[in-house]
């Protein structure tokens, strides 16, 4: 698909003729896991924040493609305090193919991109988490046949991965609900955005504060933590003002018959989502999780230029 090479920052960075070839990609590398196309490549990855999903995924994606991993915590180089954030990225520029980052401000994403010379991409920010929505679109598409049309209700914050959601869910033509407490919604420019991008595209956005009539018929059931990282000290008031939208058995009674339900993980059990529904055959959370590692392989080749039809050819 192309010999470029490209940042992804932002879920909006994929174009929906990008965003269906990442998935479809993504599909047929967890069928045929294997290969050696970027041999002798590496990815760093940083983390200012915890993870699991993310540094396995990414891990384990870079040795099935036949290249490593150099994982570099936050103690470790300290960006921005012991280095400037642009020296370390003109310095990885040199020795790594490409990186990732988990970082507190989206800004400091955008500064090390800005001074990078290879691709860069946003292993989650306070503003985004592309890589997620990849994998959410592909167990959609996987689960349902589908993207456009597909009825998807995410319940509770309109926090990162929301953001990255109702964009996604916008370029795909996918029918988005929001529903969240009062002073917890996506930013303005964000549901602006996909507004835009769904009246272009065929999708559909609505940010409402009901959950019950948010999920009537829904398809698609997701929700995510009420206190992100970084936002701990928040904890306990947002705990009393998300309780009415946990989702609970009563909540995904209210949706379709078949509709699946999604959570990005770490999941806070008896918190935004109960047992019983995350451990329903409804649930397909660690099919979901699974799929970070197939999808962020198709990503990794978008990013590097590579993810061409030749080098999908070679997966073995
Ligand atoms: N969903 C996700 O990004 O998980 P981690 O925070 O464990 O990486
Ligand atoms: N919204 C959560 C997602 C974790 C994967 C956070 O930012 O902590």
């Amino acid at each position: 698909m192309t010999d470029q090479r490209h940042d992804i920052l932002s879920i909006a960075d994929l174009s929906p003729e990008v965003l269906h070839t990442i998935v479809e990609a993504g599909l047929r590398l967890k069928r045929t896991p294997r290969s050696s196309v970027l041999a002798g490549q590496t990815l760093a990855l940083i983390f200012e924040k915890p993870s699991l999903r993310t540094r396995v995924s990414f891990e384990l994606a870079m040795q099935e493609l036949g290249g490593s991993c150099i994982v570099l915590r936050p103690d470790e180089i300290q960006m921005g305090r012991r280095e400037a954030i642009k020296d370390i990225a003109a310095y990885l520029s040199r020795n790594v193919t490409l990186a990732a980052l988990r970082v507190f401000a989206h800004a400091t994403l955008e500064e090390f991109a800005a001074a990078a010379s290879i691709p860069v991409i946003n292993a989650l920010s306070d503003h985004e988490h592309p890589c997620q929505a990849l994998a959410d679109l592909m167990t959609v598409r996987e689960y349902k046949g589908r993207l456009t049309g597909v009825r998807f209700a995410y319940v509770g914050d309109g926090n990162n991965v929301c953001h990255s959601l109702l964009l996604a869910g916008a370029s795909t033509g996918m029918h988005m609900t929001v529903a969240c407490p009062e002073g917890y919604e996506p930013d303005c420019s964000v549901v602006t955005h996909a507004a835009q991008l769904a009246a272009k595209h065929g999708g559909v956005i609505r940010v409402v504060h009901d959950p019950l009539a948010a999920v009537q018929g829904a398809e698609v059931l997701y929700t995510d933590v009420w206190a992100s990282m970084g936002q701990e000290a928040e904890q306990e008031i947002r705990r009393a003002v998300f309780a009415p939208f946990q989702l609970n058995r009563r909540v995904l009674t209210a949706a379709a018959p078949d509709a699946i339900v999604l959570h990005c993980l770490p999941a806070h059990r008896g918190e935004e989502i109960t047992d019983d529904v995350l451990d329903s055959p409804q649930s397909v959370v660690f099919e979901q999780a699974e799929n970070r590692r197939h999808v962020q392989k198709a990503a990794i080749l978008y990013a590097v230029g590579r993810l061409t039809a030749e080098s999908l050819s070679v997966v073995s």
